[in-house]
C-alpha cells in the first residue's frame, strides 16, 4: 500500500488524513454549536471550551499537515471523464475545504488569545499567545470563526452527497477509493 498518490490512487497518508481532518472538523462545528449556547455558569461550558480548544489545534496540525501533503502530491484523475464543470467544481470545492480548515482554527486561536493568555493543550502543554489582539479585532476572529465554521459544514454536506452520488448511482467508485 503506497504512501504516496498515484494518478489513480490515492495514497494512504492522504487517506488517513482526509478522515481525521474530518472527525475533528465535524466533532469541533458540534461541539462549538452546542458549547456558544450554554451560559458561562454551566459547568460543562468550561469544559467543553477546554476541549474544543485543544482539539482544534490537533485539527489545525493535522490540516496544516493535509495541505502539505497535498501540495506536493499527485492528484488522482477523476473516475470517470466528467464534464468540464464538474471537473472544475469537484477542484474548487477541494481547495475550498483546504483554505477553509486552516484559517477556522487560526482565527479560532485569536480568539482566545486576545487576552495575551495562552491556550492549555490537554493540560500538558500550554501553547503561548503570539498576540494579543485589540477588542475589535477579536470581535472579527469571532465573527470569521463562526460563519466560515458554518460555511465548511455546509461544504461538506454538498462535497459528501456528491461523493454518495458517484458511488451509489454512478457506481464509479469514488468513496471506495477515499476508504482503502
Ligand atoms: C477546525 C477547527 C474548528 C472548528 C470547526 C470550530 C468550530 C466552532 C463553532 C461552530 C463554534 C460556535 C460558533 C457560534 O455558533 O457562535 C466555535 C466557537 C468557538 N471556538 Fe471554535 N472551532 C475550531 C477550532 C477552534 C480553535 C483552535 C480554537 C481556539 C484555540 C477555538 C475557539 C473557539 C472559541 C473561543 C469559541 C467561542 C466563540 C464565542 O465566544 O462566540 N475553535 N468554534
Ligand atoms: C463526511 C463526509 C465526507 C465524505 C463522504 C468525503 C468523501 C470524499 C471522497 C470520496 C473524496 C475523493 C474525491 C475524488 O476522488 O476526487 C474526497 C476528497 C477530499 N475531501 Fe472529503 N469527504 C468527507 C468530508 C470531508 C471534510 C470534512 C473535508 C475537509 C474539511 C474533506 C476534504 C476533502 C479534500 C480536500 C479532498 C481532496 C483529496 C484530498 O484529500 O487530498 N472531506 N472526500
Amino acid at each position: 500500500m503506497a504512501i504516496s498518490n498515484t494518478s489513480s490512487r490515492f495514497g494512504w497518508l492522504t487517506r488517513l488524513l482526509h478522515w481525521l481532518v474530518a472527525v475533528h472538523i465535524l466533532g469541533l462545528v458540534a461541539l462549538g454549536w452546542y458549547m456558544v449556547d450554554l451560559s458561562y455558569y454551566d459547568p460543562n461550558y468550561h469544559d467543553s471550551l477546554f476541549y474544543h480548544k485543544a482539539f482544534g489545534l490537533v485539527a489545525l496540525t493535522l490540516a496544516a499537515a493535509k495541505v502539505a501533503w497535498f501540495i506536493v502530491n499527485v492528484q488522482p484523475s477523476p473516475t470517470q471523464a466528467l464534464p468540464a464543470w464538474q471537473a472544475w467544481a469537484s477542484k474548487a470545492v477541494h481547495l475550498l475545504l483546504l483554505g477553509l480548515m486552516l484559517i477556522i482554527p487560526i482565527s479560532g486561536y485569536f480568539i482566545s488569545t486576545s487576552a495575551g493568555d495562552g491556550i492549555d493543550l490537554f493540560g500538558v502543554l500550554e501553547i503561548p499567545a503570539l498576540i494579543a489582539v485589540s477588542d475589535a479585532w477579536r470581535e472579527i476572529a469571532i465573527a470569521i470563526h463562526e460563519y466560515l465554521a458554518y460555511t465548511i459544514l455546509a461544504i461538506t454536506g454538498l462535497h459528501a452527497a456528491a461523493a454518495l452520488k458517484h458511488q451509489f448511482i454512478d457506481k464509479d467508485g469514488t468513496l471506495t477509493r477515499m476508504l482503502w
